[in-house]
């Protein structure tokens, strides 16, 4: 399992580096954060989470592992309240208004050109993760940021 780098590391406020070639360390790198976001139980991680700052991003919706290079936003429209998570900034979560839907553009692991529009989850996921690779967490757009209270339950949300 790779080291999930903590707000305050500044590899997290770095504007992460465009994947110049997708060659087999970038590949496994993509399948070792895979492997991380899996055992963090998160739902996404971008590379500078993991201490690279390069733009690189995975996730899993629910639909199964997804690899993202060099994604982009593209179209965006509507606005929606959601709760966020990260697992840079573990133990905490804040209301977080962003597009309801967004149209990214990326390179997938083959290097193909790829396009996805997502609402819902995907969308706000898409977005959390994006920001990561321009030095940007959720806290930045927070009017208030929460703390879990264990006594409260078990937590319902899951991480990015
Ligand atoms: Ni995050």
């Amino acid at each position: 399992m790779l080291d999930i780098r903590k707000d305050g590391d500044p590899v997290l406020r770095k504007v992460a580096k465009p994947v110049a070639k997708i060659d087999e360390n970038a590949l496994k790198l993509a399948a070792e954060m895979i492997k991380t976001m899996y055992e963090a139980d998160g739902v996404g991680l971008a590379a500078p989470q993991v201490g690279e700052s390069i733009r690189l991003v995975v996730f899993d919706v629910g639909d199964g592992p997804v690899t993202m290079f060099n994604p982009v936003v593209t179209d965006s429209d509507g606005l929606l309240e959601c709760e966020e998570r990260c697992l840079s900034v573990p133990g905490k979560y804040a209301f977080i208004a962003r597009p309801e839907t967004v149209e990214v553009k990326y390179l997938d692991r083959s290097g193909k050109h790829c396009k996805v529009k997502g609402d819902g989850l995907l969308g706000r996921c898409l977005q959390h993760e994006l920001d990561h690779l321009d030095g940007k967490l959720y806290t930045d757009l927070a009017k208030e940021v929460f703390t879990d209270e264990k006594a409260k339950g078990p937590v319902k949300g899951r991480s990015r």
